[in-house]
């Protein structure tokens, strides 16, 4: 029998990354991916808890599935990633959800073909969250899902504790792959044809702090220097850690995509500080000045919260001017979310969520408005394309320029993985309109 999978993913890159591990391994098992949840005989939800709108996503969606499962008592269901590994959250699930039969977090991922193996064999239900990350995993085949570009992490965790981010309590302390593991990776995927790696950690800049490694900007480089035509980007950056070098290794090798993903998160220094950032706007200005001088084209991408416990109209008022300094060519905007357990949720002067709705509007039609405005600048220019995808709605290929920048076009042959040149005729507000030349 052909057994099906399908999986639903919320969250970051890293996640999607994750996915892509856990559909390597449902391969293994002799599963094959089908693309709705009523085919399919295991489900899996890898979830997110940043914000308490990413956990309610998850929670309907798991939710929803109780039906299904009544009329097919055989589907297997599974929850896993972030919002399970967070303390007391596993029992939560299990009272709410019943009918899910595996229960994992970030920590014990790798072990999953073994639960489903359990389960397969007649086990009633699987429970497993590991209270602490192990030993780094080598070795694994995901089931990559987002070529031409493909996701390497390079650093798992976090330390920064940033007051208000649940990440380092789901995702365990800062621990980096070794060099050598990343660089085999990294050539292996040019040779199977990747044309776009993406080194990916909540922090790169502190890659293989406090080791005897190479750091990141040398990592940066030995990997840019792999023989082939293809793109090299990383994400995400911490401005606490950003460095000269690393502007300087940017500059360094042309496959070094121009887009540094920067968050910010807020231009009010008092509001930076509460927020355990450690950096002032003024440091913040600074990176971007030395990114800028070895760079001069680089792109800037950031992430934006408004509604911080105590930030007042003044401190949003300073997230907008640095905001308008800057000139972001894209930025993730977010209202704050409780996150309980982080240091933020016990603090005073919760912002109403009428303010809230009201600064996070203004500050989108902000960041809209200078993405527009740099799209806008394209007309008339030939800009390179990475083609990543056909749009069937549209009826239109798509992919990015080394900013990030996401184009369409026409094409009679597929181009899915080739570097094209289109003339932009049009941009509208994110997106551009061009035609191969
Ligand atoms: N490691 C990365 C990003 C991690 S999460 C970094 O340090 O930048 C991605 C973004 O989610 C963060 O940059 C932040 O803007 C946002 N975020 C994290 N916790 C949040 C919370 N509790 N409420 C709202 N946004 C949050
Ligand atoms: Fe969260 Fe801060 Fe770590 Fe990013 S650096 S994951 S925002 S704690
Ligand atoms: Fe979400 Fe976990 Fe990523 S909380 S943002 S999936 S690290």
């Amino acid at each position: 029998m052909n057994k099906k999978y399908h999986i639903v993913t919320y969250g970051c890159q890293m996640n999607v990354h994750d996915s892509e591990r856990i559909a390597g391994m449902l391969t293994e098992l002799g599963y094959s991916s089908c693309d709705s949840m009523e085919e399919a005989d295991i489900v899996v939800f890898n979830t997110c808890c940043i914000r308490e709108n990413a956990e309610n996503h998850a929670y309907g969606n798991i939710g929803m599935l109780k039906k299904l499962k009544a009329n097919k008592r055989d589907m297997i269901i599974a929850v896993g990633g972030c919002m399970p590994q967070q303390i007391g959250k596993a029992d939560i699930l299990h009272k709410k959800f019943p009918y899910v039969d595996i229960i994992f977090g970030t920590h014990n991922l790798n072990h999953l073909k073994e639960y489903i193996r359990l389960k397969e064999s007649g086990k009633k239900s699987v429970i497993e969250i590991y209270d602490s990350e192990g030993e780094i995993v080598e070795g694994e085949s995901p089931l990559r899902t987002s070529y031409p570009n493909a996701w390497i992490n390079i650093t798992y965790g976090c330390n920064n504790f940033c007051s208000y981010c649940i990440v380092p309590y789901v995702r365990g302390r800062e621990r980096s792959r070794r060099s050598e593991n990343v660089i085999a990776e990294a050539r292996s995927l040019i040779s199977e044809g990747y044309r776009e790696l993406t080194l990916l950690g909540q922090n790169v800049n502190s890659y293989a702090n406090g080791t005897d490694d190479i750091r990141f900007p040398q990592l940066l480089e030995k990997v840019a220097a792999i023989d082939g035509k293809f793109r090299l980007r990383f994400m995400t950056s911490h401005p606490k850690d950003f460095s000269e070098e690393l502007a300087r290794a940017i500059a360094s090798n042309g496959k070094i995509c121009h887009l540094v993903h920067l968050p910010v998160q807020s231009g009010s220094d008092r509001i930076l500080k509460a927020m355990n950032r450690k950096y002032t706007a003024a440091d913040y200005l600074k990176k971007i000045e030395i990114l800028k001088k070895y760079v001069p084209d680089c792109a800037v991408t950031t992430d934006l919260i408004v509604g911080f416990p105590g930030e007042t109209d003044e401190d949003f008022r300073a997230t907008l001017d640095l905001v308008k300094e800057v000139g972001f060519s894209s930025a993730f905007t977010f209202v704050y979310s409780k996150r309980e357990g982080t240091v933020a949720a016990k603090m005073e002067n919760q912002v109403p969520e009428e303010v809230s709705k009201e600064r996070i509007m203004e500050l989108v039609a902000l960041v809209n408005s200078q993405t527009r405005e740099q799209s806008a600048k394209y007309v008339g220019h030939t800009c390179e394309i990475l083609c990543e995808d056909y749009d069937t709605k549209r009826g239109l290929f798509l992919g990015r320029d080394e900013y990030g920048r996401m184009g369409y076009f026409n094409s009679d042959k597929n181009v899915i993985g080739q570097f094209v040149n289109i003339k932009v005729n049009e941009a509208n507000g994110v997106s551009l309109m061009g035609e191969i030349v």
